[in-house]
């Protein structure tokens, strides 16, 4: 396969194994633009929420919701989540919530939004280089990137992560909900038709279980 001409880094995993976070920190380093898909998925729900688009009449509504929907990123600090623009205003707040997480879920697992959204993905390659962060960003959407990295934790490490994200934010939740609530989403993540959450053959795996951020780019930076 022809190598991309904007480098590409993928990194895919389940909600909690670190990568917004590795994200991030590539992003800021070396001064590349961030995809945050996941966030993608969930400004889309958000989107379809707000407008009373449903699946069913998605189809006759796909021209004027492509028209309306910029979404953009701003890799942002260190310790705080990145940020989500849609049309310049940060939502970031309103879609990274546990009920919106839930929500999108759902919806991700339809070949009509994974369609509809394919391309806009494709459209932050930008130059000097991106970081995309998702679900099947080195096995479908950047299927042809040098570098790809699946990160992987125990259920136990990502709720607990999840749980100091969602309290950073103001949001309290009960560590049980939490996982059961990351077990369904895997399961509903990893089991799906299309583009199912799976490691890419030609991806490097790191377990992120009992290794601070620092140690994960550390041992990134030994692969690329
Ligand atoms: O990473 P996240 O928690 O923000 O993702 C929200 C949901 O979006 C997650 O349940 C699965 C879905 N998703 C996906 O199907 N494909 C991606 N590339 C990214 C996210």
């Amino acid at each position: 396969m022809n190598e991309l001409k904007v480098p590409v880094i993928t990194i895919d995993g389940p909600s909690g194994a670190g990568k917004g976070t590795i994200a991030q920190m590539l992003a800021l380093e070396l001064k590349w633009n961030i995809l945050d898909s996941g966030a993608l998925y969930r400004t889309l729900a958000y989107f379809m929420k707000k407008n009373a688009i449903s699946l069913k009449n998605f189809s006759e509504k796909e021209d004027e919701i492509k028209a309306k929907f910029n979404v953009s990123f701003d890799p942002g600090t260190p310790g705080e989540p990145v940020k989500v623009l849609f049309e310049n205003e940060d939502i970031t707040s309103i879609v990274r919530t546990e009920e919106m997480a839930q929500l999108t879920s759902n919806l991700a697992a339809e070949p009509i939004i994974r369609e509809f959204i394919k391309p806009c993905q494709r459209d932050f390659m930008i130059q000097p280089g991106l970081i995309a962060d998702g679900r099947d960003m080195g096995t479908v959407i950047f299927s042809d990137a040098k570098h790809k990295i699946f990160l992987t934790a125990s259920i136990e490490e990502r709720a607990k992560r999840r749980q100091t994200q969602l309290k950073r934010q103001g949001l309290e939740v009960n560590m049980r909900n939490l996982l059961q609530e990351l077990e369904e989403r895997d399961k509903k993540d990893m089991e799906r038709e299309h583009s199912p959450l799976i490691p890419a053959k030609d991806s490097v795996m790191i377990d992120t279980s009992n290794l601070n951020p620092e140690g994960v780019v550390k041992e990134i930076k030994t692969y690329l």
